[in-house]
């Protein structure tokens, strides 16, 4: 006998539930990775995929998850000796670091505090006074729940002549982007997030300037895997074989793309900023501390203070055994001091809010903390009903 696969409600930083819709479209017949019929599908995806990125440029899928976007990123667009600035201000940042590390790249650092947003003084200084040829930054961190200002950091790239890699992998369906008018050259995300499909891909976009620079290095990218060049023209007009596409995936993909554009682009982002103002407001209601400054925090993930004299591990252990309900631990600096609450895609719903608010004020009161029960619940539900009276 295996292991039945239990039900849960997921409420962390990922992945996120996928909807059922997208399930089903997963289990339609596998199709050969170069058969005609599979390029059109192949083009529905790409071009669903530029209207969100917001870009006239090219956008495909990296089979892997948003690590191997991450990795394709440094692996083709820096070359040996050129000078990369990595922003850096959390986890998923010094995941960066150390694959820039493995690469051999001529990388440095600009660290700021976590839980703070990208300083734009310090990065145009930085900028001024050397030779960086690619800049890289998370636009939804989350690690530290912080959203950094990347428009501002594109317009810095572009006058001092750097390439822009950003990491969308929380952002792209849930907050916007776009990706020429901020001058990025290259971003990837993740499947699992905002977009509500299993994990497996990488959907990415990538500037005509960045295809050129990879095209003309000295040197091919180390990894021939990663190759965005290569990766791309499987994609584009010629479809020329790299590896085999894992296409029921590419489904998926396509699926979870309809779906965002059916319920609106614009939809899609007010619900995530709802129901996380709901969730803020609930939690702060039972006293809970939310280290993130409102201005930067983000709508997708919701950073919350471990509360004095909980055990953090029993704590999720009793959320998950009991109520089903799966949140994120800290991670990096923040271990043990933060939980870190997903709203994204599919779970960003009325009932995620009102479920993960039900299970913290029972848990904190058999905790001993005294707290007005049904609280949080009214306060998430005045807003919920008042702002946007939408059936989620
Ligand atoms: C901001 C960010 N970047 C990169 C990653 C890595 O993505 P994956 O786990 O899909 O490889 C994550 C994963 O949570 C993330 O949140």
């Amino acid at each position: 006998m295996t292991k039945n696969i239990p039900r849960r409600i997921i409420l962390g930083p990922g992945p996120s539930s996928a909807h059922p819709r997208i399930l089903k479209a997963m289990s339609n017949p596998v199709m050969g990775y170069l058969d005609p019929d599979f390029f059109e599908i192949l083009e529905e995806v790409s071009g669903m995929l530029s209207m969100l990125y917001n870009t006239e440029g090219t956008s495909f899928a990296i089979a892997g998850t948003g690590s191997a976007g991450m990795e394709a990123g440094l692996n083709c667009l820096a070359e040996d000796g050129e000078d990369v600035l990595i922003c850096n201000n959390g986890y998923f940042c010094e995941r960066m670091i150390m694959m820039a590390e493995r690469l051999n790249l001529n990388y440095s650092s600009l660290n700021f505090e976590w839980g703070t947003a990208i300083d734009l003084d310090l990065l145009e200084n930085k900028l001024k006074n050397s030779n960086i040829k690619l800049v890289t930054a998370i636009h939804a961190e989350t690690s530290t729940g912080v959203i950094n200002p990347i428009a501002e950091i594109g317009q810095l790239c572009k006058k001092y002549g750097a390439k822009f890699m950003v990491d969308c992998v929380t952002s792209l369906a849930g907050i916007e982007i776009k990706f020429d008018e901020w001058n990025i050259d290259y971003a990837y995300s993740g499947t699992q997030k905002c977009l509500a499909a299993p994990p497996g891909l990488s959907p990415v976009a990538i500037s005509e300037k960045a295809l050129d620079y990879i095209r003309n290095r000295e040197e091919a990218p180390s990894s021939w895997y990663l190759d965005l060049l290569g990766i791309s023209e499987y994609w584009g007009k010629d479809h020329i074989a790299h590896q085999t596409t894992p296409v029921n995936l590419v489904y998926a993909l396509r699926e979870a793309l309809q779906i965002t554009f059916e319920e609106g682009i614009e939809s899609k982002f007010q619900r995530h900023e709802l129901m996380s103002k709901a969730l803020k407001s609930g939690l702060k209601s039972l006293c809970l501390e939310l280290p993130v400054d409102e201005s930067i925090a983000l709508n997708q993930l919701t950073v919350v203070k471990i509360p004095e004299g909980i055990d953090d591990e029993s704590f999720r252990t009793d959320l998950l055994r009991n109520y089903l309900i799966e949140i994120g631990r800290g991670l990096g600096e923040f271990s043990g001091k933060v939980w870190r609450i997903g709203l994204m895609g599919e779970s960003c719903v009325a009932s995620s809010v009102f479920g993960i608010l039900n299970a913290f004020e029972n848990l904190l009161i058999k905790n001993n903390y005294e707290i007005e029960k049904g609280s949080s619940l009214s306060s998430a539900s005045s807003i919920i009903n008042s702002e946007f009276p939408r059936p989620y």
